[in-house]
């Protein structure tokens, strides 16, 4: 196999899973791809910090630009705006294609990486992004490219979600499940960000930019957090019959009074109906509710944060990354190099 030299930027909750995997899965890796996968480093800002996964000491280093200088891939795992963003920027004009869980990031600068990957012909990838470990921006993008999506409801923070399903579920106050959601790896550095409903919207504006093909940042997106629900009025809806969940909602509208066409991008606690399936959410979980003209309703769900969770989105878009250096290598399709045999149905040991 040739060799594609992948650098890794952040070894927090999810970077060190993505360093793990990479080391681990290596051999498989490579087979499914055509190519090595070689984590040449890992940039952090303290190569002496407690990690969540044992990553080799040599590949640790302090200086993100001479590990960039060189790569093939850049996974940027850091979080925050600088310097994620002009490391990235450097990644792409040296040629390499980028993958970033970056949503405040994408929110902000989104344009401007965009168009710096266009000049170069580069590709920046995003998966994690949005509802981590669920697949959500590649059926937005291509999959459902040819329909018209009308609207999406999504619970796309797990942090929140799973402060109001303990609020919810075992009578906990707000100070109590953050705690826990922290401990979790759920929650972002500043879970202010959680709380407050930033994370969403941020989420939600990458989300209503795919679904309606146009640009909708973070600031266009209207926002409230969780911080004004009690457990009273969490107690309340579900006597009520509701569940209060911190929805994103994204959706083709007219403008009542102008009969203005646009869009509309907002977040904010909602109640939802006991039997609507968005009320079946439980824990860190998201879900992503999707309307389109013709496929109709449709529903993502799954794991929505966690280290391991969103490292499976991130190295997704890494062997997508590395199958677009590879020509000729495995395609989708032929991914045959494990060469498992179609067992009887004798060793069939569940019955669904
Ligand atoms: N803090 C985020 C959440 C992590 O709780 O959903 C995933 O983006």
């Amino acid at each position: 196999y040739r060799n594609l030299r992948i650098a890794l930027l952040g070894a927090g909750s999810v970077g060190a899973q993505v360093a793990d995997q990479l080391l681990t899965h290596a051999d498989e890796l490579a087979a499914r791809v055509g190519a090595r996968l070689e984590l040449v480093g890992v940039a952090v800002r303290d190569v002496d910090a407690q990690r969540t996964t044992d990553i080799p000491r040599e590949l640790l280093t302090a200086d993100a630009e001479s590990l960039i200088l060189g790569s093939d891939i850049v996974v940027e795992l850091m979080g925050g705006l600088e310097p994620a963003r002009t490391l990235i920027l450097q990644a792409l004009t040296s040629g390499a294609d980028v993958i970033t869980a970056n949503k405040a990031l994408l929110a902000t600068h989104g344009p401007e990486l965009f168009e710096t990957a266009e000049q170069v012909g580069a590709q920046l990838y995003y998966e994690a992004a949005v509802g981590g470990a669920i697949p959500i921006i590649r059926p937005l993008r291509d999959s459902l490219a040819g329909d018209r999506v009308t609207r999406i409801l999504g619970i796309v923070n797990g942090t929140t979600n799973f402060i109001l399903d303990r609020m919810d579920k075992h009578g906990e106050t707000m100070e109590q499940a953050l705690a826990t959601a922290t401990e979790l790896g759920y929650a972002e550095a500043d879970p202010t960000a959680d709380i407050g409903g930033y994370d969403a919207a941020q989420k939600a504006g990458i989300l209503a930019s795919l679904a309606f093909h146009t640009l909708v940042p973070a600031e266009a997106v209207y926002r409230e957090g969780i911080t004004e629900v009690s457990l009273d009025d969490v107690r309340a809806a579900r006597k009520a019959g509701y569940v209060v969940k911190l929805l994103a909602i994204c959706e083709k509208i007219v403008d009542p009074l102008t009969l203005e066409a646009g869009v509309s991008a907002r977040v904010y606690p909602a109640l939802i109906p006991d039997e609507h399936p968005l009320a079946a959410v439980h824990g860190a979980n998201n879900a992503v509710f999707v309307e389109a003209e013709a496929a109709g309703p449709l529903m993502f769900y799954g794991a929505g944060a966690g280290g391991i969770q969103t490292a499976s989105a991130v190295l997704g878009d890494v062997v997508s990354a590395a199958r677009r250096h590879v020509v000729g290598g495995p395609g989708v399709a032929e991914s045959t190099h494990a060469n498992l045999p179609v067992l009887p149905i004798s060793a069939v040991t569940t019955r669904y």
